[in-house]
C-alpha cells in the first residue's frame, strides 16, 4: 500500500520534472501542423481566413496553408496577423476574444516553419471549427423586430411597447 503511494508519487514527480512530455515546444517532439498549427488557426485566424470570408485566402487544410509557410511566419512575427491594434506593452492587456497570439503560439508557428512545414499525423487534426452560417444568420435578423426602422421610435419611449409589441 504505501509502496504503491509511493509509486504514484514518482510518476507523477517524474511528469512534472519533465515537462516535454507534454510541451509541443520541446526539442523531443517535432512541432507538425495537425497537433499544434491547426489548433492555433482555428482559434486566431479563420474568422476571416476561411472559405468566402474576408481574408485573401482561406487558412483551414493543410494544403491551404502550406503554399502561405513563409508569408505566415513574416506577418505573426512582426504582429501584422491577426490583426489587433492593441499595445502589447500598455494598459489593460485582458480582453475578452483577444484574438492576438501569444509568444509562444508566435514561436510554435516560427518553429514549424523553421523545420519545414511538417504535416504530421491526420488523426491529429482537430475537426473542422463550425462557423455560423452568414447567409442564413442575415435572413434570420432581417426578418426580426429587432431591426425595423420603429425601433429607434420604441426606444425613445419605452413605456408605451412595455405590453405586447408587435412588428409593423
Ligand atoms: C480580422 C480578420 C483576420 C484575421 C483574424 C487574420 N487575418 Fe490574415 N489577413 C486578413 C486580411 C483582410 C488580409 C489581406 C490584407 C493584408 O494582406 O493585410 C490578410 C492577409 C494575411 C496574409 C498575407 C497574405 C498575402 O497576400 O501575402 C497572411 C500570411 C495572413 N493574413 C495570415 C494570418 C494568420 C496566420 C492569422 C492568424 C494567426 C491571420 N492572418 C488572422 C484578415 C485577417
Amino acid at each position: 500500500m504505501a509502496e504503491a503511494k509511493f509509486l504514484s508519487a514518482l510518476a507523477l514527480a517524474s511528469v512534472i520534472a519533465c515537462p516535454q512530455f507534454s510541451s509541443a515546444e520541446s526539442a523531443n517532439t517535432t512541432i507538425t501542423f495537425t497537433k499544434d498549427i491547426a489548433p492555433i488557426l482555428q482559434e486566431k485566424c479563420q474568422a476571416c481566413h476561411r472559405p468566402d470570408s474576408m481574408a485573401p485566402m482561406s487558412l483551414v487544410t493543410y494544403e491551404d496553408v502550406r503554399p502561405w509557410a513563409k508569408a505566415i511566419r513574416e506577418r505573426v512575427l512582426t504582429r501584422q496577423m491577426p490583426p489587433w491594434h492593441i499595445d502589447k506593452t500598455v494598459g489593460i492587456q485582458k480582453f475578452k476574444n483577444d484574438r492576438s497570439l501569444s509568444d509562444a503560439q508566435i514561436g510554435t508557428i516560427v518553429k514549424w516553419v523553421d523545420a519545414g512545414v511538417p504535416k504530421g499525423d491526420p488523426k491529429d487534426m482537430p475537426p473542422p471549427k463550425q462557423w455560423p452560417d452568414e447567409s442564413k444568420w442575415t435572413r434570420l435578423v432581417s426578418t426580426s423586430c429587432e431591426l425595423k426602422p420603429t425601433m429607434r421610435a420604441e426606444m425613445a419611449v419605452p413605456a408605451f411597447n412595455a405590453a405586447g409589441r408587435t412588428c409593423m
